[in-house]
């Protein structure tokens, strides 16, 4: 940078930094900002607003080469899927040097589920129920990905989904909209923790935004259709809840919309985020997805895309090149306003100062720190435990849990898979981190003889015999089946959700040949388990549980963690009940049993799932007393409570996670018939009891009504209690508004 200009710039800042910073939406205005947008160039904006991968990760299509090129001709100011301390020290370093006004780079990466560290899946996550929990994942995995010089992680992912041909439904909080508000908060605070700047916390980024879950079909990046309603109530919150709990940036989503692709879609971009929920952070496109407007049908080219893009109030440009090669003649040519481009840059450029970068572009290039905070032994055993409670037991006959020094059979390629414990999206997390396989982790608590059987996809039953006979020869046998872990997350969908290939047929052989199977899944989506639900005697759903999986598989099959995961999506009996989840509507002809043909059901199958939302078993058993209400009628702004007593009646240490689920009878709009609206997680001794108390206000019973205002109405509700969606005690309360 000219010496000139560095005294004159940072003097200009002295003087800014002296005037109070006033707030825009929910990030500090820098008033650094405003005086350094005073001295650049339209290039030098426009360069802000264009983000690039290195490539060291492979997230989309490989575009470009030369990024350093480009940020050094300050181009490019903004760069994905680099990391390590030493690499982005020097990046940062031809940025802060070489261009003229040495404005630092801001470095993204996919922190979905840990960084090197890995925990489970998110859906996996999900199902823990635990709020501080699932915020002390995204704490950790922001500690150590901010000590290899990251800034920013796309994350969040907040898309509602009750789909689970989509592959991404893997990556998400699973079908409930308060169950996933509660998610995106606690891990966008976790991220971010309370301050930006901090060498320790990193950006969040809420994605994608909006309504990505519910592709037609379940095939990535379809089209998505629905009513305004349905969109507000059922998809949007989760976005909201991370917007308000203080997330700084925003992903568009690949899917249209009404119509409209999310990259040029101002009712989201503008009236929703920033009109109505007064965002002041900025949105990014998704990989190339300001190009994609194109093949969508409706940009003519990429100059038509960009422009459509950023008077939407779509801000930075991830991987298109559309803003660096045409922002600048929209600009002259007045189709872009200058007031459109500034407002842009100034809401990236206040994201970077949030983080300090201004003052210490450095802070977060640090190689004895990257070393000290990476998969640290607390970060190892933090993981162990999370992964062991995230996971579900879908059903137990009583064979779990295992017995310690038996002679066990495993059995499955997945067992011995180290890999497939990190799942899809591993971010930075390594195959050479994971200290054992599910196979290592059991053979450190039990003699163990292991036969792969056959390899989670193919038709190749050579290894059924050796499965057989390792299973005669032992007292007890575990069978670890489900998907590759590539098999779920991006690009991913599937047009069937059985378990692949000739594994349920191995199942069926081994519990035909005597033995009681406790099968072990691993998995990124609900899978259609209505043989293996009546074959196995137990099933555990572990998902894709991380670089501990192994050990924390082990730890819930020989019963030194009761597992306590209750599930955030629903398990269907097959893919024709899809979608199916927990919020349905009654319908005019509701299945009542009564033997007319003219009801809304199935002739071949049930209309129950085969596990509900929030089904989960433990290793002892809760008994629900009666719901005691304090009243059965309020009003206005009044609130009544809702208690029960739970008692733990089995013989060792339980979680039980206690659900509150209402129903109005009768709306300006047809409502659910359950629809989750608290919870609160309860461990108790053997005998031990505890009352739970739910206040019921007027905000739970709010909802659309007929003209789109928010708000409850007078009539009569249900309130159900216990411990999943299909398990529940009821009670009746009225409310007069
Ligand atoms: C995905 C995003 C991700 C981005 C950057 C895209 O393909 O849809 O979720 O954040 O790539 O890697």
């Amino acid at each position: 940078m000219n010496r000139t200009l560095t005294v004159l710039i940072a003097a200009i800042l002295a003087l800014a930094a002296c005037s109070r910073a006033p707030e825009t939406g929910n990030i500090p205005h820098s008033p650094k900002v405003d005086s350094l947008m005073k001295v650049m160039t339209l290039d030098e904006k426009i360069g802000q607003l264009v983000l690039f991968t290195s490539d060291w990760s492979v997230t989309g299509p490989s575009m470009r080469q030369g990024y350093l090129d480009d940020i050094r001709n300050g181009r490019c100011g903004n760069l994905l899927n680099a990391y390590t301390s030493d690499f982005t020290r020097e990046v940062q370093r031809i940025a802060v040097e070489e261009t003229r006004l040495g404005i630092p780079i801001l470095f993204g990466y996919d922190v979905i589920h840990g960084f090197r560290t890995i925990f489970p899946i998110n859906l996996g996550m999900s199902c823990n129920w635990d709020m501080a929990a699932i915020q002390e994942s995204a704490r950790i995995a922001a500690e150590e990905a901010s000590a290899a010089g990251l800034h920013w992680t796309y994350s969040p992912m907040c898309d509602i989904c009750v789909e689970p041909r989509w592959g991404r439904v893997s990556e998400g909080a699973g079908e409930d909209p308060y169950l996933g508000s509660l998610i995106s908060a606690a891990m966008t605070k976790g991220y971010q923790g309370d301050d930006l700047a901090a060498d320790n916390t990193i950006a969040a980024c809420v994605k994608h935004f909006a309504a990505y879950g519910a592709p037609q079909a379940g095939r990535d990046y379809n089209t998505v259709d629905m009513s305004e309603r349905w969109f507000r109530e059922f998809y949007l919150p989760p976005y909201k809840s991370a917007v308000d709990a203080g997330a700084v940036s925003v992903m568009a989503s690949f899917n249209e919309l009404d119509g409209v692709p999310a990259h040029a879609n101002a009712h989201l971009m503008q009236e929703i985020l920033r009109d109505e929920w007064g965002f002041g952070g900025f949105v990014v496109s998704d990989y190339t997805g300001i190009l994609e407007m194109i093949a969508h049908g409706y940009a003519k080219d990429l100059k038509d895309a960009s422009r459509l893009s950023i008077n939407a109030g779509l801000d930075m440009d991830m991987m298109s090149s559309g803003y660096m090669d045409y922002l600048k003649e929209l600009v002259e040519s007045g189709e872009v306003s200058m007031k459109t481009l500034d407002q842009a840059v100034r809401r990236v450029l206040d994201v970077k100062a949030a983080l300090g970068l201004f003052d210490d572009p450095y802070r977060y290039c640090d190689t004895q720190r990257e070393k000290e905070r990476t998969l640290t032994a607390e970060n190892k055993a933090f993981a162990r435990e999370f992964s062991a409670r995230s996971m579900v037991l879908l059903k137990n006959d009583g064979v779990l849990p295992l017995k310690k020094g038996v002679k066990t059979a495993v059995i499955g390629a997945l067992a011995s898979s180290k890999d497939d414990l990190l799942g899809s999206w591993r971010g930075a997390g390594e195959v050479e981190s994971v200290p054992a396989s599910i196979l290592d982790a059991i053979k450190e608590v039990t003699p163990v003889i292991y036969a792969e059987g056959c390899k989670e996809i193919g038709d190749d039953r050579s290894g059924f015999d050796a499965a057989l006979a390792a299973a005669r020869s032992a007292d007890q046998v575990v069978l670890v089946i489900g998907e590759d872990c590539q098999w779920s997350g991006e690009a991913a969908s599937r047009s069937s959700i059985n378990v692949p290939g000739v594994q349920t047929e191995l199942l069926e052989k081994l519990a035909a040949s005597g033995k009681k199977v406790a099968v072990v899944l691993m998995n990124g989506r609900p899978l259609d388990l209505s043989k293996e639900s009546e074959i196995a005697s137990a099933i555990l759903e572990a998902w894709f549980p991380g670089t501990m999986g192994g050990y924390a598989v082990a730890d819930v099959l020989f019963g030194d963690v009761n597992p306590s995961g209750k599930l955030s999506i629903t398990f269907p009996r097959n893919l024709g009940q899809v979608p199916i989840y927990h919020y349905a509507k009654n319908t005019g002809r509701p299945y009542v049993h009564v033997g007319t043909k003219y009801e809304s059901r199935y002739l071949d199958v049930e209309n129950e799932p085969l596990y509900a939302f929030g089904h989960g078993l433990s290793y002892t058993s809760f008994d629900y007393s009666d719901i005691r209400l304090s009243a059965d009628k309020f009003a206005g702004n009044g609130s009544i409570t809702a208690s029960v007593t739970i008692t733990n009646t089995g013989a060792v240490d339980g979680t039980e996670t206690v659900q509150l689920y209402i129903r109005d009878l009768v709306g300006s709009v047809t409502r659910p018939v359950k629809q989750l609206k608290g919870f609160e997680q309860v461990s108790l001794k053997p005998g031990e009891s505890r009352e739970v108390s739910f206040t019921i206000t007027p905000e739970m019973l709010s909802f659309y009504r007929q003209d789109m205002s928010w708000g409850p109405e007078s009539g009569d509700f249900h309130l159900f209690i216990g411990g999943a969606s299909d398990d529940v005690q009821k009670a009746e309360f009225s409310y007069e508004i």
